[in-house]
């Protein structure tokens, strides 16, 4: 009685701020996601009850006040996991990742034991609003996947953690596999096995990335450097991305990966505004099937901003980093765009594709302004992530 009384004094308090639990409005090409929409916000008492209102068919405002920790829910296995030269780390500043997968043709098998339910997310319905309240929301040892047409979707202020960080295929933090409409917002990502956000095969849709911190400390690295290596890997059929004001921090690569030669694939990525800081590896890894926007992204400490792949593999860039190439934009998008900035880092590619101008201006309307490059790093870190709302 008294959890009740106390769920519905909370719910009513958090109508306040915002009717629907979430602050702000999603925007890009994530506009028009409503989540839960006016659902009342409401806060699971239970494991199970958490899982029934994530993955039903009601449309919800679910709010995460704790932290829900799925490790052991769904026991453990334990077997043989591949190790090879990412294992091993001679060398390294870290230990390695070994591979929980059925072949070891490039590596000797160990045994190994891991959390079962990382490695299966919570499939989340259509019209759900997930937030975090104050930094408080935790979900530890499990993911989330939005599939099979599911749509309208917001996730915003929880920190994704703890998905078997020992082993590359221990879990993924987000999936996007088949959906449209998904709004991720504020989260933080952190001591994830593979991807913290993975798109494909099916389409991603219209999505928006904002205002994430994506933490790559781990003990655990492919690179063997001590940062997470599996960022974003993004190979959808038809995604349409918004990643804007995202804080990628000590990861080593895919920040991001995008693209695929599957030929059908087509994948729109504007990139806003975002700061790169201690990247012990490659940031962008573009392949075929993309075209890609980047404007006011700053770049601290990164290896290698873009990979040669990116310049060879067929994928569209226009990634301003000159005054010039900033007005280029006016004429098919209607405004001079931002250019990139790099501080202590590896080269950064001047390319002015004009068809990645054509096509965004068919999408003109989702395209969002930018602030000041010089402004991104100091800004992002003071806004990404968890508990900044
Ligand atoms: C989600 O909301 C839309 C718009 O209100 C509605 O048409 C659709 O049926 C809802 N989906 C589910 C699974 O409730
Ligand atoms: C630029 O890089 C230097 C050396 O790596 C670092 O000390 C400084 O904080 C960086 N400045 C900005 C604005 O990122
Ligand atoms: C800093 O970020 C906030 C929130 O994203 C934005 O509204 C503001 O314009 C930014 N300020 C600067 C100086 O870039």
């Amino acid at each position: 009685m008294r959890a009740t009384i106390s769920a519905i004094l909370a719910a009513l308090l958090l109508g306040q701020v915002n009717a629907a639990g979430v602050t702000g409005t999603a925007f890009g090409f994530a506009s028009g996601t409503t989540g839960g929409g006016n659902a009342a916000a409401a806060t699971p008492s239970s494991l199970a009850q958490l899982k029934e209102w994530i993955t039903d068919d009601v449309a919800r405002t679910i709010m995460i006040d704790r932290e829900w920790d799925f490790t052991g829910t769904e026991g453990t296995t334990t077997g043989q996991c591949c190790s090879t030269r990412t294992t091993t780390c001679s060398g390294g500043t870290s230990k390695g990742q070994a591979w929980i997968q059925t072949s070891c043709d490039d590596g000797i098998w160990i045994s190994c034991t891991y959390d079962n339910a990382a490695k299966s997310p919570l499939d989340v319905g259509s019209n759900k609003s997930i937030v975090g309240v104050g930094s408080k929301g935790v979900l530890k040892g499990k993911g989330l996947r939005v599939r099979g047409g599911n749509s309208n979707v917001i996730v915003q202020n929880i920190h994704i953690t703890d998905l078997n960080p020992q082993y590359v295929w221990g879990g993924d933090a987000i999936t996007l596999d088949g959906a449209d409409k998904v709004w991720i917002d504020h989260n933080k990502f952190s001591l994830i096995g593979r991807q913290m956000i993975v798109s494909g095969w099916g389409k991603a849709g219209h999505v928006t990335i904002s205002n994430n911190e994506f933490d790559g400390v781990t003990e655990w690295s492919a690179g063997c450097n001590g940062k997470h290596y599996w960022t974003l890997l993004l190979i959808g059929s038809e995604d349409y991305y918004t990643f804007a004001g995202n804080w990628l921090h000590d990861v080593s690569g895919r920040a991001p990966h995008m693209g695929t030669d599957y030929d059908a694939s087509k994948i729109y990525f504007h990139g806003v505004n975002n700061y790169f800081q201690n990247i012990g590896g490659h940031s962008f890894d573009v392949d075929t099937n993309t075209w890609v926007l980047l404007e006011g992204n700053y770049f601290d400490s990164v290896t290698t901003p873009m990979t040669p792949n990116s310049l060879t593999k067929g994928g569209q860039l226009y990634t301003t980093s000159t005054v010039s190439a900033a007005s280029g934009c006016t004429s098919k998008l209607g405004y001079i765009c931002e250019w990139n900035r790099e501080n202590g880092s590896g080269s950064w590619p001047d390319r002015t594709d004009s068809t990645v101008l054509s096509a965004f201006a068919n999408y003109k309307q989702y395209l969002i302004g930018h602030t000041g490059v010089a402004d991104v790093p100091a800004n992002v870190t003071a806004n990404a992530g968890v508990g900044k709302l």
